[in-house]
């Protein structure tokens, strides 16, 4: 990494038909990452992400809301720019492909390929799946008509078109993948992309004239019923953004040390793109990462079921620094990966609160009580050599790991030095030294651990700069790159310091309280509710927080009858109520509203029911759903049916 001065980082340019779900934010949270380590490495470092505007499929989703290609890409492309700007995400540049210089750039590689020999115009006829942007051969689709990656029908496209010469390259791009193993990452990837290239290319349609939303050729051609194919467009972005055939001021930059992107767009990054810079007479990018797709509860993420992780709403609830590190530690670059809230609640409670927290805590409880907080670590070595060895020997094994893209294993590494810090604590028991009179091996241990923390610390900053940022304030240390060469290169201790009482970094989080946020039970429950999620509820209350028709649909809400009601014994505030639903038998529901209403004025009455929550324990019972009531100074009452229906009937 070291001897590359330049360090560009770049995601995909997302396409506007849609707004921002959990698989964009994953690959621009990596890219964050890699940026602010690089930069905080003291490496000259650009950043782009940026979205993609053309094409039939955002021309068509514009028709459908009856908006201008253009004020439809506008609209779309802000609210990704919003989401990275709230997610602090620190991109240099967000590119868009409707920009005048990229459409300008484009062209100007539209010409020199041309002027290459490497473009000629033909008559292209074939089968072209417009989700995808993408022709497809008769021999790859599902029953002769339906695309073989998305599954949708295709339609038989058969136009003049400008053809790129993909067949020339074959051999310079196997040569390619030969030379450079690490070309495309993780390296399983590249073995796909070497036998796809070996089975034949064919050229490749560069040009539509189907429909105008899309760049023109460039003039000088004088084909003006012609626009660019988005791929081609799309890809440029990388360099364009750069200044090519504008400004090159940046161009210094070029080539990329890694683009980011997803596996079902690898093919486009590792034949069409290298062919394209080789063309063009430009440097090949060093790394082509693609990481694996995200689920959700073990399912397909789609709009029509409804279960499309939205990142805006998970980083609300959970913490936007523990979303990353979730993202980020749970699974292997590369590979697919689930999300669940009981995952993501695992890794903050345990890896986060006990492994992280937890130890800052105690640093504090213990430097407080024996020192007055004071820390000092001039003894460190006399009495924790071991330990000091075998934490820079973690540590001198982690950047290698985030430049491979193995962030999950940087991760799992890094936790090893907060392993050896709780570890000592626990071997040398400090007190027992106290008790000793061994203060100065104790503040020797306290020293230890604040170098350990602020080890982490700097390491972790990447990943979760916001909580790392509140660690270095309590440590009383900035986290910028003369310290990182300190702490980490040089392998220093902090200077003395006195300790900053921080309040816990990460109130351990109780699963009921996410999986049902605004139940009456549990505002009556009465249980801590995290800062974060206050917030979020209290924005939703003020009416702040938009959902769409899709959201409301996801809970499904029906009609119950009260078919038994008893207390829930010890508690004030619980009954126990059986509510028929329509279905086998009836559901087992948990409701805080003792306080209104006794177990005989429920039993026998209708109800309504969210019918599709996940159950949860309350005093040892299953709830199965949750009744709706509405709450005000006078107290709280029930939402009924005005008219009796039927136990199941769907409301909505
Ligand atoms: N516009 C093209 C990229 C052009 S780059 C020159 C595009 N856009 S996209 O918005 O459809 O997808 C962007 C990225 O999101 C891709 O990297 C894709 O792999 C990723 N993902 C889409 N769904 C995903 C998951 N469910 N999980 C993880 N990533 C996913 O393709």
């Amino acid at each position: 990494m070291s001897c590359h001065k330049n360090v560009y980082i770049t995601t995909p340019i997302y396409y506007v038909n849609d707004i921002a779900h959990i698989g964009h934010a994953y690959t621009t949270i990596i890219a964050d990452t890699i940026a602010r380590y690089s930069r905080m490495s003291g490496l000259d470092t650009f950043f782009l992400t940026g979205t993609d505007e053309h094409g039939q499929k955002i021309e068509e989703s514009a028709k459908a809301r009856g908006k201008s290609s253009q004020a439809y890409a506008d609209e779309i492309s802000a609210t990704f720019r919003n989401l990275w700007d709230d997610f602090h995400i620190t991109y240099d540049k967000f590119i868009r492909t409707t920009d005048e210089d990229h459409k300008k750039g484009v062209q100007k590689a539209f010409n020199t390929m041309y002027e290459n020999g490497d473009i000629y115009k033909d008559v292209y006829k074939g089968h072209y799946c417009i989700s995808c942007e993408t022709f497809f051969p008769k021999s790859q689709l599902v029953d002769d008509e339906f695309c073989p990656e998305c599954g949708k029908s295709t339609v038989i496209v058969e136009e003049e078109s400008y053809f790129f010469k993909l067949s020339k390259y074959q051999d310079k791009l196997l040569e390619w993948y030969n030379n450079n193993p690490e070309c495309i990452l993780p390296k399983s990837k590249r073995n796909e992309v070497i036998r796809f290239v070996e089975g034949g290319l064919e050229d490749l349609s560069i040009t539509r004239t189907s429909f105008d939303w899309g760049v023109k050729l460039p003039e000088n051609l004088n084909d003006p019923k012609h626009v660019m194919y988005v791929w081609l467009d799309a890809l440029m972005n990388y360099v364009t953004a750069l200044g090519y055939g504008t400004d090159e001021k940046n161009m210094h930059y070029w080539p990329a040390r890694v683009h980011l992107i997803g596996k079902d767009i690898l093919r486009f990054h590792a034949i069409y793109w290298p062919a394209f810079l080789m063309s063009l007479g430009l440097p090949l990018p060093k790394h082509i990462a693609a990481h694996g797709w995200w689920t959700r509860d073990g399912e397909k993420m789609s709009k029509s079921k409804g279960n499309v992780v939205n990142p805006r709403e998970v980083a609300d609830a959970y913490g936007l620094d523990n979303f990353r590190y979730f993202l980020l530690r749970e699974v292997p670059f590369g590979g697919d990966g689930d999300f669940s809230q009981k995952a993501l609640i695992d890794r903050i409670n345990s890896d986060l609160g006990n492994d992280l927290g937890n130890l800052l805590n105690r640093l504090i409880g213990m430097s407080d009580k024996y020192f007055e907080g004071k820390i000092d670590s001039t003894h460190v070595a006399k009495y924790y050599q071991t330990e000091l060895n075998e934490v820079e020997s973690y540590l001198d094994r982690l950047e290698p790991l985030l430049f491979e893209m193995q962030i999950h294993r940087y991760l799992e590494e890094l936790w090893r030095p907060l392993a050896v810090a709780n570890k000592s604590i626990d071997k040398y028991q400090p007190w027992t030294l106290i008790k000793e009179g061994k203060e100065e091996e104790v503040m020797a241990l306290n020293g230890l651990i604040a170098g350990i923390l602020a080890k982490v610390a700097t390491m972790l900053y990447p990943v979760m700069p916001e909580i790392c940022t509140k660690i270095a304030e309590a440590l009383h240390f900035e986290i910028n790159t003369e310290n990182w060469q300190k702490l980490i290169k040089d392998k220093k201790l902090l200077e003395t310091f006195t300790i900053e009482k921080i309040p816990p970094l990460f109130p351990r989080i109780e699963e009921l309280l996410l999986a049902q946020p605004q139940t009456v039970v549990q505002k009556t429950e009465e249980k801590p509710v995290k800062k974060e999620e206050k917030k979020n509820v209290e924005k939703k209350e003020e009416g702040i927080a938009l959902i769409g028709i899709d959201q409301f649909f996801q809970t499904s809400l029906k009609v119950g009858t009260v078919v038994a009601a008893e207390e829930v014994p010890k508690s004030a505030k619980l009954l126990l109520l059986q509510v028929d639903l329509g279905e086998e038998h009836p559901r087992q529901i948990v409701a805080g509203i003792k306080e209104w209403y006794s177990a005989q004025d429920m039993l026998g009455t209708q109800v309504c029911v969210v019918a599709n929550l996940k159950p949860a324990k309350l005093m040892g019972y299953t709830s199965e759903g949750m009744l709706l009531a509405a709450k005000d100074e006078n107290g709280l009452c029930m939402i009924r049916p005005e008219k009796p229906k039927k136990s199941g009937t769907s409301i909505g």
